[in-house]
């Protein structure tokens, strides 16, 4: 059961550009993603994109759900000075000033990267590289002064094996480029955090450890950087088990961690077990970011499946994001939600039946495995207690609250009211004496999700 809020009052930065006024906020069981974030010291963002500023209902919770923006292409090097000296600004400004009107900080992506760069760049002299690059940040981070909270000043500068990636820059310039733009920024906008940005650094290994002891090296030379952005572009199951690890250890070189470009992808189509698997990994994600006080706040690559970068570049693979493609939250919504929240989960106090007498008896165990807002995940374990095999086994209970079976794996449900019957699949009905099979399933509740009264085992 979701426990009643306390009134948590946490403290955040104005988002009155830049200004250090601190203002309490209160959050409360309903509140928004963003005022749950700021109740805990941190923002909780969207990424979003010029074109889909049309789309009232999308815009309608891009304003109201989070509490910081980023421009997903429009400030990039592509847009901003299309031809070499001519700057542009109008989408990145029109991006600004909506989440100004809504209160909400901006992240300021991405000065320099090797991607989304127009093509006379790659036409300058190299000799002239390291001008043309200053130029092009002290531009931008000058229009931008004030207006961001942090500018993702070099984006995905090295490879998965920690070797710096040839880009145009690395090439003409070398490895001072990255230290060079950093500096470029820090003039140009003395108040905005500069973050070195990439993905696939969210957990240890050899790309996080090239940009950890870059840090660590920028650090002990001066050189101007506040924080590491982790882009977290993440995998169905597969977040990082040392995220968290990984978080604190960049924290603790004296930098802010922000989880920059949040999303976390499955191969097509839904249902509802990627679903629950998608909520776990979400929630994994905010809480490693939440247990490290220099983990400052996490962006979603946007916030709806409707307009998520991922089926175009991955075939086969999307439904990444919290809202699906109607704007529908989905349960990875109610995972962050709560994780911001604080809402603990329920105790999930294993029922077991008492065996049933004779031979061919059975025992069953029930047990939630994990429990979110609205749904959960059990699992059965059904033991052959008799002396001999026994071919077939029916477990049945009854759910106290209103609870349903909403997808169930290795039997066969059916239900009728509070009552549940299961019965065993083609290929799991022998069970050996002693010998155990087990099934589980996804159900949903609201209100409270009891232990079910009940549960029994037999051989029919
Ligand atoms: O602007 C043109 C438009 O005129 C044209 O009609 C249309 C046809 O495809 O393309 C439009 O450009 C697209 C642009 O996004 C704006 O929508 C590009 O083709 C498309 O490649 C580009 O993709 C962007 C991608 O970066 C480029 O690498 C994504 O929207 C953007 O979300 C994505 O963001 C990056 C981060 O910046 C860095 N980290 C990885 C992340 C995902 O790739």
């Amino acid at each position: 059961m979701r426990r009643r809020l306390p009134l948590t009052i946490g403290v955040v930065a104005s988002l009155a550009l830049g200004a250090a006024i601190a203002v309490p906020q209160i959050a409360s069981a309903s509140s928004t993603l963003g005022q749950h974030a700021a109740a805990r010291g941190k923002y909780f963002g969207s990424a979003t994109d010029n074109p889909e500023l049309t789309d009232a209902p999308y815009v309608s919770i891009l304003s109201s759900e989070f509490n910081q923006i980023t421009p997903g292409n429009t400030m990039k090097w592509q847009y901003t000075e299309p031809q070499q000296g001519q700057f542009s600004y109008g989408q990145a400004d029109t991006v600004v000033s909506l989440a100004r009107s809504n209160n909400q900080s901006v992240r300021g992506h991405t000065l320099v990267w090797h991607s989304q760069y127009p093509g006379w760049v790659d036409s300058v002299p190299a000799n002239q590289l390291l001008g043309v690059m200053r130029n092009h940040v002290t531009n931008v981070a000058g229009h931008f002064q004030g207006q961001v909270i942090h500018w993702d000043v070099v984006n995905e500068a090295f490879e998965e094996n920690g070797t710096r990636r040839q880009s145009v820059f690395q090439r003409n310039i070398g490895d001072s480029y990255i230290a060079e733009a950093f500096r470029a920024a820090r003039a140009a906008d003395p108040a905005a955090k500069l973050y070195y940005n990439d993905y696939n650094i969210e957990g240890l290994g050899a790309k996080s450890d090239a940009v950890y002891a870059m840090v660590q090296q920028f650090k002990a030379q001066g050189v101007p950087i506040d924080g590491v952005g982790m882009q977290a572009h993440l995998i169905l199951g597969q977040v990082p088990s040392s995220i968290r690890q990984n978080i604190q250890r960049f924290a603790d070189l004296g930098v802010d961690v922000a989880i920059t470009e949040l999303d976390i992808r499955m191969n097509l189509p839904r249902d509802a077990t990627k679903d629950a698997q998608q909520a776990n990994d979400y929630r994994t994600v905010v809480d490693a970011c939440l247990a490290v006080t220099r983990c400052v706040g996490i962006t979603v690559w946007d916030y709806t499946d409707k307009y998520s970068w991922i089926p175009s570049v991955f075939p086969g693979q999307g439904a990444a994001l919290p809202y699906d493609e109607n704007l529908n939250k989905k349960p990875a919504y109610t995972a962050i939600h709560d994780a911001l929240a604080g809402t603990t989960t329920p105790p999930t106090t294993p029922t077991t039946t008492t065996p049933t007498s004779g031979p061919g008896g059975c025992t069953a165990t029930y047990q939630i495995v994990s429990q979110w807002t609205g749904g959960f995940q059990a699992n059965v374990t059904v033991r052959n207690t008799g002396t001999s095999a026994m071919n077939a086994w029916a477990v049945r209970w009854s759910f106290g609250a209103g609870q349903t079976v909403t997808n169930l794996w290795n039997g066969v449900v059916s239900s009728s009211g509070a009552n549940v019957t299961v019965r065993n699949a083609t290929y799991n009905g022998t069970i050996p004496a002693n010998g155990t099979t087990s099934f589980g399933f996804l159900g949903s509740w609201t209100g409270s999700n009891p232990a079910p009264t009940g549960l029994t085992c037999g051989s029919t």
